[in-house]
């Protein structure tokens, strides 16, 4: 999200909420309540009701879930490697509410003012102060600041994104950091740990921060890169070849992201890096310097157990659910399809007006198609250069997990999207 997403630009406010409600609601809706709370609905508000559903769901923590065996696999890993006179020292939290402070998800973060992962349209605001965190990332400030070491965050995350079988507007999320101090890092690795330095003055450069002594940045780095390619092999098998790709983030440098070759192709699996000692320094910590990292788990759940859609995830099917009840989360398992019904593609084509996103059709055709909607695809981009004006074509894939999806049935549901997407979002049918 931190790197890839600059072609984006502003657009204009409004409340997308509203749009959503049925007909029927009078007058203007004023707070919108999520997990007990209740946020003002204001000009940056855009969740829709489909996606407040997800919260509260927890896959994470569903026992046997798939997301929720990955997540106990990386966790034994965890606990297992960093131990002291037996016990685990790595903490876990997975039950944080996915609603955080702009501040949390992006300023403690130092997210820059006009990154454009602030726009509305990559993520999921409750109003200008509150939104679905788009990463588990947004805590961490708040545990360094509680006092905390080692530790690992898990939870739902939100963002705005195309519609296809590995993206979904709601996944999962495994965040992770270690603090040192001089003891920590350097008691293991050297005989005369007193004569090496966390800081010193040493200028800033692609491979360290100002003022962290180069000896601090690589064994912090060895760290961290060792820990997380163990951690691929647990989960991939020994054998697993991964590589480290530069990479960049406002809260980690230098920053790296992970790559394993599955099926020969490269996959990244998370990104990382040495936090920014300004984020120590402002939470207490400034002691000490530290790695972290986060990753979905859906992309790496997808890879290990073969699992071809992302949708399959939220499935309440027993014939998907009951294929991973094993009281061994390290158990071998692949995901036998029990529906592979025909799709039924339909193309629906419009004129766009001037401030157009592509994210906000998106989250209408999830709003209204649910999961029944597979792959959401633009296939046609046409300008009309005298009229100045230009025609999106998108085609939409509907499959049914339990029956064949007649077309009639994929007709009905278009024209709703259709109706909508002129009436809200202000295009014109072709
Ligand atoms: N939060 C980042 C993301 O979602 C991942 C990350 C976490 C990178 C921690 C570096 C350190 O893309």
């Amino acid at each position: 999200m931190f790197i890839k997403r600059f072609l984006l630009t502003q657009y204009g406010l409004r409340c997308y909420l509203c749009q959503h409600r049925s007909k029927s609601t009078v007058g203007h809706q004023k707070t919108t309540t999520v997990l007990g709370q209740s946020y003002e609905v204001d000009p940056w508000t855009n969740v829709s009701p489909a996606i407040l559903e997800k919260i509260g769901m927890n896959l994470h923590s569903q026992k046997y879930h798939p997301i929720c065996l990955i997540r106990q696999r990386i966790q034994d890993f965890f606990y297992k490697r960093f131990t002291k006179r037996g016990n685990p020292i790595f903490s876990v939290f997975d039950n944080e509410s996915p609603v955080v402070s702009l501040k949390q998800n992006f300023d403690n973060l130092l997210v820059p003012e006009n990154h454009p992962s602030r726009n509305q349209a990559d993520s999921y605001y409750l109003n200008s102060a509150y939104m679905l965190r788009a990463h588990c990332t947004a805590h961490q400030q708040d545990f360094i600041r509680a006092g905390l070491n080692s530790f690992l965050i898990v939870g739902d995350v939100y963002r705005r994104d195309t519609v296809d079988s590995s993206h979904y507007p709601v996944f999962h999320q495994l965040d992770g950091v270690r603090l040192f101090d001089k003891h920590d890092l350097f008691e293991e690795r050297v005989s005369q740990p007193d004569a090496l330095q966390l800081f010193d003055d040493t200028k800033h450069s692609a491979l360290n921060q100002a003022g962290h002594a180069i000896e601090a940045t690589l064994a912090v780095q060895h760290d961290l890169k060792s820990t997380l390619e163990d951690m691929a092999t647990i989960l991939f098998g020994k054998d697993i070849e991964t590589q480290w790709v530069d990479a960049y983030f406002p809260f980690t440098h230098p920053s790296w992201e992970l790559e394993i070759k599955y099926q020969d192709k490269w996959l990244e699996v998370l990104g990382c890096g040495v936090i920014q000692q300004q984020i120590l320094n402002k939470s207490g910590a400034g002691s000490k310097v530290g790695w972290a990292f986060g990753m979905g788990l859906e992309r790496l759940a997808m890879k290990l157990y073969d699992i071809p859609d992302i949708r399959l995830f939220w499935s309440k099917d027993q014939r998907f659910l009951d294929q991973f009840r094993v009281d061994d989360p390290h158990s071998n398992i692949q995901f036998k399809p029990f529906s592979i019904h025909p799709p039924c593609d339909i193309d629906l084509s419009f004129w766009i007006p001037e401030m157009f996103q592509e994210n906000d059709f998106y989250d209408l055709v999830r709003s209204l198609g649910g999961n029944i909607v597979e792959k959401v695809e633009l296939i046609d981009v046409y300008t009309y250069t005298k009229l100045k004006r230009t025609s999106h074509c998108y085609r939409i894939t509907y499959r049914h997990p339990d029956r064949v999806m007649e077309k009639v049935e994929a007709d009905a549901i278009t024209k709703k999207i259709a109706a909508e997407a002129s009436t809200k979002l202000n295009v014109k049918l072709r």
